[in-house]
């Protein structure tokens, strides 16, 4: 038996993947240990969205190789997007990497596992197939868990083909996971302490559109069979394509309360040219529609979005668009991605990488100094007001505040609560007393007996805002 250590880069879905790896490993008998000096298998999940990030998991895999080649039985594998893509050359290129395994078949590291000890094999490659399917080859809902939040995969793949991005590469084609399967997840989940449960696929807004499911109707679903008794508080869904989002999804987001109010629907830039280079399927109009229908349909939502600078082609003025959308949308958060051609997309086949990386450096500090002066204004615009907030824990940075997160997803700070009191997975009524332009500074609001609000208000009621 071996003691494994799981390293992750990447996105949700890539964390979620190190959690479905480390319980398969556990259920075969590993041991999973937080200290990477005392395993001796390490395992690194790693993504390969941007180039920046695979020159980030190259040198994570060098600092083994001390180890591998003096440390008797020592073994380094390598899992996710950047196995899919990669594995075959990295196996070839990398001595001390001794296994590559993909997306889509990382559920049978404990074969592989198995295989490493026979010896036979030294490399194992596994890549491609559909076998293991959204839910990763688990017939029955996950039994591990812990923390107050949870990831759901369910659907995993994209169907679209945006030009820039490796992700249908990597993990293949659109896969929808059965509604009752997704939610048999969510109550375990919950009935294991999840309080905040988040939804992931590439396109989530698609979901079951090959079968005849819907996420607002998989949202339902949800709410009907993980009643409030299981604990779940609040549920969440990542990344909306603007395209997909529709008016019955903004329906249900708004009439379940314990669906937060917030969308990450990535606009990707401002500028139709781009746009259309970029293959996104909707111009500027379009995505400020769809933002328009989600503000009427879900009043006090909350949009944040992902840009791209320094697309092949880009010029000042299309820039420009992109600053002027983030200037006038009004999103809670942005993400900034400088364009990182990645082989085999059509873009990179396409067009030449033709922004100078000091342009695109200065592009990314623009839009986020744009962003910043807007953050600020709407967290300013919330001095004064009560937010439900679900408390997470001590901050990381302030030992004596804590931290939460608004349904909107505006991050809280609060002073810590009372000693012997335990507020982790409760939702808090905080009022707001100062802001920056990501950060809530909060005390607790007192209801008339003077006592910290610590009950769920009834949150279609606005009398408490
Ligand atoms: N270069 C830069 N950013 C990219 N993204 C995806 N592919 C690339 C690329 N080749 C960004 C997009 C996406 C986010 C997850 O990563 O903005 O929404
Ligand atoms: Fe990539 Fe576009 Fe699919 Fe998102 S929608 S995963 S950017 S191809």
């Amino acid at each position: 038996m071996r003691k494994v250590h799981l390293i992750t880069f990447g996105c949700q879905m890539n964390k979620l993947d190190s959690e479905l790896a480390a319980e398969a490993l556990a259920d075969a008998g590993h041991i999973l240990v937080a200290d990477e000096a005392e395993a001796d298998l390490v395992i690194v999940n790693a993504c390969s969205v941007r180039e920046h990030a695979e020159r980030r998991v190259l040198s994570r895999l060098a600092r083994f190789r001390g180890r591998r080649e003096s440390e008797n039985g020592f073994r380094l594998g390598l899992m996710g997007c950047f196995a899919e893509r990669d594995g075959e050359a990295l196996l070839a290129a990398l001595p001390y990497l001794d296994f590559a395994v993909g997306t889509r078949q990382f559920f049978r590291l404990p074969e592989i596992v198995d295989r490493l000890e026979d010896g036979d094999c030294g490399l194992v490659l596994l890549s491609g197939g559909t076998e293991s399917g959204p839910g990763v080859g688990k017939a029955g809902p996950r039994r591990r868990h812990r923390g107050i939040q949870a990831f759901v995969s369910v659907m995993r793949g994209c169907d679209n083909r945006c030009s820039y991005c490796v992700v249908p590469d990597v993990r293949g084609g659109e896969i929808s996971r059965p509604p009752v399967e997704a939610a048999a997840e969510v109550r375990s989940l919950a009935l294991a302490g999840a309080r905040e449960i988040t939804l992931l696929g590439q396109n989530i807004d698609a979901y079951g559109r090959k079968d005849g499911w819907s996420l607002a109707g998989l949202l339902r679903l949800i709410d009907a069979e993980v009643p409030d008794e299981t604990g779940l508080v609040r549920l969440r869904f990542v990344t909306s394509h603007p395209r997909d989002v529709t008016r019955e999804l903004a329906g249900a987001v708004d009439s379940i309360p314990r669906v937060a109010r917030h969308f990450h629907m990535p606009a990707q830039s401002g500028s139709d040219r781009v746009l259309f280079r970029m293959r996104r399927g909707y111009d500027r109009a379009a995505y400020e529609e769809r933002l328009a229908m989600l503000r009427k349909e879900v009043p006090g939502s909350a949009v944040a979005s992902d840009f791209i600078v320094g697309f092949p082609g880009e010029t000042e003025r299309d820039f420009l668009d992109t600053v002027n959308l983030v200037e006038t949308a009004g999103f809670q958060n942005i993400y900034v991605f400088k364009y990182s051609p990645r082989p085999g997309t059509p873009a990179a086949r396409d067009f030449a990488d033709d922004v100078p990386d000091e342009e695109k450096r200065r592009r990314n500090r623009t839009l986020l100094a744009v962003q910043e002066r807007i953050g600020l204004e709407c967290g300013r615009r919330l001095i004064g007001t009560r937010q439900l907030v679900l408390a997470e824990g001590p901050s990381p940075r302030d030992p004596d505040r804590w931290i939460g997160r608004t349904g909107e997803n505006r991050v809280c700070v609060f002073p810590s609560p009372p000693s012997g009191e335990d507020w982790r997975g409760c939702l808090v009524l905080l009022k707001v007393e100062s802001a920056t332009h990501l950060t809530l500074f909060c005390r607790p609001a007192h209801d008339g007996s003077g006592e910290a609000a610590k009950a769920v208000p009834n949150e279609e009621d606005e009398s408490w805002l």
